[in-house]
């Protein structure tokens, strides 16, 4: 079991007061905390070894480059990948942009089809919007139940013979549903062997253990901010083999062997797709995120969640004229509670929690065609991490109700 008040104390963040209240932070979702060791681990770099990566002969910068390379094998462990197959971007979005720019330009071809989900956030829909737009192929949505879990029997309509990509979160930001990402893709396979797979992991892998191997996805994408680490830096991971057939996504210095006047041969994988100095310290950071974790467990992360998901669940539900979106059964969904109360405007509702010290997202959250599907504008969203506490869910609680009063619900 973890003690998340043991926790709190190693993010600095928590020392500081906000309306004169000690922080209460529910939106890690969004953003995570820093504890002190990525903090520590990120000014490390900058005070004792902090050069270029990969190109200095002196002492200095190979110091820099034994430690970006380390973190780089810190993440492949942490996800059960090679380190070939770990690729540093800014972000998931830049991960997923990625695919879409360089798998997806080779691979997708006017007809072909592209299957994504109904909640997907707009990092995972845009980019197949663009490219299915500039090859003439075809995005589908796979449809969600009221509930908000995908309808598993609608998937066989969708797929057929031009299916080409199947891109879907297996967590989503908004509902808190996990997907069983494992199953589905055991599904695919079986239905056609080719059809290439990508997993948004960006609310997924900071909170459940996740090996990459074992659910057999080609990409999975994820972001250090949301997972303790630096802002900056994000993942993507894929299969070797996919990766070496990819052409570059971003062209320049640290990507190629050899530049010419004439033109240019491509580094090996996974440097190809890194062009240009890295995010150094951010990447360092990473390393030290998971490595917290690590320390944690990711099982007792995810089974501190669960608790909190089980609490937090039975007191909202406990609220007159709260709708609270997303799976009811706890071990489906992850500790992230979208919610709208009466007809209180979900920013109302953020900015009276906000005067009581309780940070909370307010919203369509990047995920504005789920919301439409809801037929809603926005909802308010509480999510829980590993610092948070059963105070954090009454302090919610109580600003709800405080809500609830000064708008005589
Ligand atoms: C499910 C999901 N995918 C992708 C992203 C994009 O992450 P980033 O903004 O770090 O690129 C987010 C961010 O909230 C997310 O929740």
């Amino acid at each position: 079991m973890l003690d998340a008040h043991k926790i709190k104390k190693d993010f600095p963040i928590f020392r500081q007061k906000f309306s004169g209240q000690p922080l209460v932070y529910l939106d890690s979702t969004a953003s995570s905390q820093k504890p002190q060791a990525v903090i520590d681990a990120v000014s490390e770099c900058y005070e004792k070894y902090y050069a270029n990566v990969h190109r200095g002969i002196y002492q200095l910068s190979e110091l820099a480059s034994d430690a970006y390379e380390a973190s780089r094998a810190t993440v492949a462990k942490f996800i059960g990948a090679t380190i070939r197959e770990i690729i540093f971007t800014r972000n998931a979005t830049e991960s997923l942009n990625l695919i879409a720019f360089t798998w997806g330009k080779q691979n997708i071809s006017e007809g072909d089809e592209i299957i994504i989900t109904e909640m997907e956030h707009h990092a995972n829909i845009v980019p197949w919007q663009q490219l299915t737009a500039e090859k003439k192929a075809k995005l589908h949505y796979w449809p969600i139940t009221d509930e908000g879990r995908l309808d598993l029997d609608k998937l066989d309509a969708l797929l057929n013979g031009r299916t080409k990509l199947v891109s879907l979160s297996h967590m989503s930001n908004v509902l808190g549903t996990i997907n069983p990402v494992k199953d589905i893709i055991k599904k695919i396979r079986k239905y056609r062997s080719d059809i290439v797979i990508s997993i948004d992991g960006a609310q997924s892998l900071p909170h459940i253990p996740v090996n990459v191997v074992d659910i057999d996805a080609d990409f999975y994408s994820f972001s250090s901010h949301k997972m303790l680490g630096p802002a900056g830096v994000g993942v993507l991971y894929g299969k070797a083999e996919i990766l070496e057939s990819m052409p570059p996504f971003l062209t320049g210095g640290d990507m190629i062997t050899k530049v010419t006047f004439e033109g240019a041969e491509w580094n090996d994988i996974p440097f190809k797709f890194e062009a240009g100095t890295p995010n150094i310290a951010g990447v360092i950071g990473l390393a030290a995120a998971i490595n917290y974790l690590e320390d944690l467990g990711m099982d007792n992360v995810y089974q501190h969640e669960q608790d909190l998901t089980a609490k937090v669940f039975s007191e909202l539900l406990k609220i007159d004229g709260l709708k609270l979106f997303g799976p009811k059964d706890i071990k489906d969904r992850g500790a992230i509670f979208s919610f709208t109360l009466g007809d209180i405007h979900p920013h109302d509702l953020a900015s009276i929690l906000d005067e009581q010290g309780v940070a909370i997202r307010a919203g369509h959250h990047c995920a504005q065609p789920l919301h439409q599907r809801f037929g809603i504008e926005a909802t308010g969203r509480a999510s829980f991490y590993i610092y948070n506490t059963d105070e954090d869910i009454k302090s919610l609680i109580e600003g709800l109700k405080k809500a609830q009063e000064l708008f005589s619900l």
